[in-house]
Order: structure tokens, then C-alpha cells, then sequence
């Protein structure tokens, strides 16, 4: 893609990223680092940090990998110490670490159904509560990922569809709340990205044809779509931007093909 923006517009930035290993998250903690921000990123395991930590680091970034779990909050606390203490500070929050699969509501368990709550919507709160001094420190901000699953129903989704309306909840409510400290809290709903490991398996050639003529503006989203978004709302050219959930989906979901 063509260069949009200017040089390093997060130069000096420290970027505290779940789930920033992989996927739509991993380029937007990469597309961070190339604008000049400082990484930390965060995933259950070590080992899916490394690749990303690797790639920032050829082109000169600085990489820092925590292994956290979101759904506990001591060791995201902790994660948030040691970033603190490497970096110096925190400026921007991604909470992008999500966990999903296909299922029938009938077929669903409580428990698989509290798991992604868990995951989406209490680890994003988790990873909020405990940076927040940080951010109160540095007027920082937040970007939640978010998706457009909810707006209206998707099935086989009641459970991201319920864990991602709480993480919208989280946004507005945040950005009122720690407004008042020039914390801003935004999110992006990103709709259907072809080049993620999950869209590359599930779209055989004709599906992808046949959806294709569905989505308004006539493409898949790319990953880089995502990235331009999160540049955006976390540079300065955002600055009076808060409590907003930016839809990138080509217009999708208004045509009820949220297809995520
Ligand atoms: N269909 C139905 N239920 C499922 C399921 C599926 N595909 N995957 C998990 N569950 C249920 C489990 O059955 C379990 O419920 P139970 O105890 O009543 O049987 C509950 O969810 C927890 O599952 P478990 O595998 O123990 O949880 P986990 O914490 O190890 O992992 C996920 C949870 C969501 C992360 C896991 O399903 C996963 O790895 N998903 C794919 C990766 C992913 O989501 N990436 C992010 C893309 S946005």
C-alpha cells in the first residue's frame, strides 16, 4: 500500500498490545512500530510473540514479549510492572487478545460461553483497571477491538456477539470516566479481513467470489485497513476523538453481512 501517513507519528510512544502477536492485532502492534513506538506485547504463550518480536526488531524497532493470560488480572498487573519498568511508561493500550469459535447457541456450555467473555470482555477490563495509573500518568489512551458481530445477530456468535458488545460497553463507559484524566478510549469493529490466518482457511475460491459481491465497497478488508484505522485514532490527528468505536468493514454490517 501506498505511504498515507507521515514519519513516526508515534515516535516516543510506548504501545502495551495483547494479543499483539498475531493476526489483525499483530499488524497493528507492527504498523505501531514502524511509526516509531516502543512495543511491549503481550499472549498466553512466548512462543506466538516471538515471530513479531523478531520482525520489529530486523527493521530496528524494540520488541518487549510478556507472557499474561487477560483473564488474570495479577498477571496482567505484573505485565503492566514490567513494561513500566523497561520502557519507563505506557502511552497507548491495545486490547486486541480475543478467543472465538463457531457455535450453536443450543449446543453452547455455560462455560464455553463464560470462557470468551472471559477472555474478550473481562480481560479487556482487566488490562484497562491495571494500566490506568500509568495512562493517568502519561494522558494516555486505549483502543479496544471490537467487531460488528452484535449490531445485529449473527448466529453461531452469541458468544462473542454478548463479549463484544460488554468490550463497546467498556469503551463509552471509560471514555467518560477517564476523559476527565485526558485518558481518550476508542475502539475499531473491524469487518471481513481476507489476509488473517482464520479468513485465509475458511474462504475457499467461489465463497470468497460470492461474498465478495455482497460487501458494499466491493473487497475484503485487509489487515493494512486495520492498521491505517489504529494509526489514526491513537496519532494526534485524533486528539478530540473519545469514546468512538470505528466500524472498518466496507459497509458491510449495514447490509446485515458482518461476515466475521
Ligand atoms: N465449540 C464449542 N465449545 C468450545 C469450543 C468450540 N469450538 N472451544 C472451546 N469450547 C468450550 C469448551 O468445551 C469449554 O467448555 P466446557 O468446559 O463446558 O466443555 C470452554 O469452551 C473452555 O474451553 P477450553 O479449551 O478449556 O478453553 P481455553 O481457555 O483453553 O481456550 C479459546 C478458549 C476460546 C481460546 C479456544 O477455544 C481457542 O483456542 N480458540 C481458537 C483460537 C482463537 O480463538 N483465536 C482468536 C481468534 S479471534
Amino acid at each position: 500500500m501506498d505511504k498515507i501517513f507521515a514519519d513516526n507519528i508515534l515516535q516516543g510512544k510506548v504501545a502495551f498490545v495483547t494479543g499483539g502477536g498475531t493476526g489483525i492485532t499483530g499488524g497493528v502492534a507492527r504498523a505501531f512500530a514502524e511509526q516509531g513506538a516502543k512495543l511491549a506485547i503481550v499472549s498466553r504463550k512466548i512462543e506466538n510473540l516471538e515471530a513479531m518480536k523478531a520482525e520489529v526488531e530486523a527493521f530496528g524497532g524494540e520488541c518487549f514479549t510478556v507472557a499474561a493470560d487477560v483473564r488474570e488480572y495479577e498477571a496482567i498487573e505484573n505485565a503492566i510492572k514490567q513494561t513500566v519498568e523497561h520502557y519507563g511508561k505506557i502511552d497507548i493500550v491495545v486490547n486486541g487478545a480475543a478467543g472465538n469459535f463457531l457455535c450453536a447457541a443450543d449446543q453452547l456450555s455455560p462455560n464455553g460461553f463464560g470462557t470468551v467473555v472471559d477472555i474478550d470482555t473481562k480481560g479487556t477490563f482487566n488490562v484497562c483497571r491495571a494500566s490506568f495509573e500509568a495512562l493517568k500518568e502519561s494522558k494516555g489512551q486505549i483502543l479496544n477491538i471490537s467487531a460488528t458481530l452484535h449490531y445485529l445477530a449473527t448466529p453461531m456468535q452469541i458468544h462473542v456477539s454478548a463479549a463484544k458488545a460488554g468490550v463497546d460497553a467498556i469503551t463509552r463507559n471509560l471514555s467518560v470516566e477517564w476523559g476527565r484524566h485526558g485518558i481518550r478510549v476508542n475502539g475499531i469493529a473491524p469487518g471481513p479481513i481476507e489476509d488473517t490466518e482464520g479468513m485465509k482457511r475458511l474462504l475457499m475460491p467461489e465463497l470468497k467470489e460470492k461474498l465478495t459481491r455482497k460487501i458494499p465497497l466491493g473487497r475484503f478488508g485487509r489487515i493494512a485497513d486495520i492498521e491505517n484505522a489504529a494509526l489514526f485514532l491513537t496519532s494526534d490527528a485524533a486528539s478530540y476523538v473519545n469514546g468512538v468505536t470505528l466500524v472498518v468493514d466496507g459497509g458491510s454490517w449495514l447490509l446485515g453481512t458482518s461476515l466475521t
